[in-house]
């Protein structure tokens, strides 16, 4: 289905429409502006697995969509939908929240009231993760001085949660106080979400935005030109140890060496109060084809993992919709 014109609102992201999964096909940006729809779970455990949708919020109400729609087919065929889901991708904890929320409205449901039971519940968990967003903005602006030189990594934006963004929630929240802010955007090797989405979200509001390698980070800070770091995050354990992209991890040890501040924002959907610290966070091993590319010499071996586990003693401050919270971390 092409896609219309339409501006970057939630649904223009991931919603319901007439009983499908309607996503806008994140690995075509910036070039192509496309959606894609979805009517059964198995071709929605590809699409996430081959991110078309992708961030950890986006993963989980797009799935929460999904297994609307899966209950179609019935109770037998929603508890399918859901397992199937929950496998898609393992880091973000996003999704298996989002699951298990439907879940529990399922189980509020007569078999008559289960689709529009569902489709209401799927629709507010978006509308909810969108206002986490929001109010994580407004939390962490705070946090950013005047004239502020930002560095973000991968896309915590509006594409990554079904709006408004954690990491550009907190950008754009600034922004709209301090025009002066400036944004150093990682390109994200090697799916380049910083280059092909941050750096077209940041675009589309008007907030100055300079893209630089993943490897030039160090060099910026050393200059004085870093005033924070913010990034997203795919899982935080209890003791604030956080999964993000990979390249995150290294980012917050250059901001420890060079007294940089280095926040984490995300909602509390992304916390596991299951993991104990970061060895608990299960991380994603993509194909060796996304790094090799055409490029690398024929038949080397590839090491892709997809997150890294940044321990919470790089961590400032992680900010949620809740507020600010410091060091030491003890999320229950
Ligand atoms: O592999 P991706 O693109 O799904 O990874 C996304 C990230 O790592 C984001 O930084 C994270 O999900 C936070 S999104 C608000």
């Amino acid at each position: 289905m092409a896609g219309a014109a339409s501006p970057l609102t939630p649904d223009a992201i991931v919603r319901l429409e007439d009983g499908r999964l309607v996503l806008l096909d994140q690995t075509l940006l910036p070039g192509e502006r496309r959606e894609k729809s979805y009517d059964d779970w198995p071709e929605m455990v590809e699409a996430i697995r081959a991110m078309v949708v992708r961030g950890a919020p986006a993963i989980g109400v797009a799935a929460a969509y999904g297994t609307a729609v899966a209950a179609r087919g019935g109770r037998d065929h929603f508890h399918e939908a859901c397992d199937g889901l929950a496998a898609a991708r393992p880091t973000a904890v996003n999704l298996a929240w989002a699951i298990q929320r439907m879940r529990d409205a399922a189980a509020e449901a007569s078999d008559e009231q289960l689709v529009p039971h569902l489709e209401q519940a799927a629709r507010e968990l978006h509308r909810q993760e969108v206002a986490r967003c929001v109010a994580i903005g407004d939390h962490g602006a705070g946090l950013l001085d005047s004239g502020a030189r930002v560095l973000t990594h991968c896309n915590a934006g509006a594409l990554a949660t079904g709006g408004y963004g954690t990491a550009l929630g907190v950008i754009r929240s600034a922004h709209g106080h301090d025009p002066s802010l400036q944004v150093w955007v990682d390109e994200t090797r090697p799916l380049l979400q910083g280059a092909r989405l941050t750096a077209w979200e940041l675009a589309q509001d008007g907030i100055d935005a300079t893209l630089l390698a993943d490897s030039m980070a160090g060099w910026v800070m050393a200059q004085g030109q870093v005033d924070a770091v913010v990034v997203g995050a795919d899982r935080i354990a209890r003791n604030g140890d956080t999964a993000n992209k990979i390249g995150t991890y290294a980012l917050s040890v250059l901001a420890a060496a060079h007294q940089v501040p280095f926040y984490v924002a995300a909602p509390t959907s992304t916390i596991d109060p299951s993991a104990a610290d970061g060895s608990a966070i299960p991380i994603e091993h993509r194909d060796p084809g996304e790094l090799a590319g055409a490029s690398a010499a024929e038949g080397v071996a590839v090491y892709n993992p997809a997150f890294d586990v940044t321990p919470a003693a790089n961590i400032t401050a992680i900010v949620t919709e809740l507020g600010v919270h410091r060091p030491p971390f003890r999320f229950a």
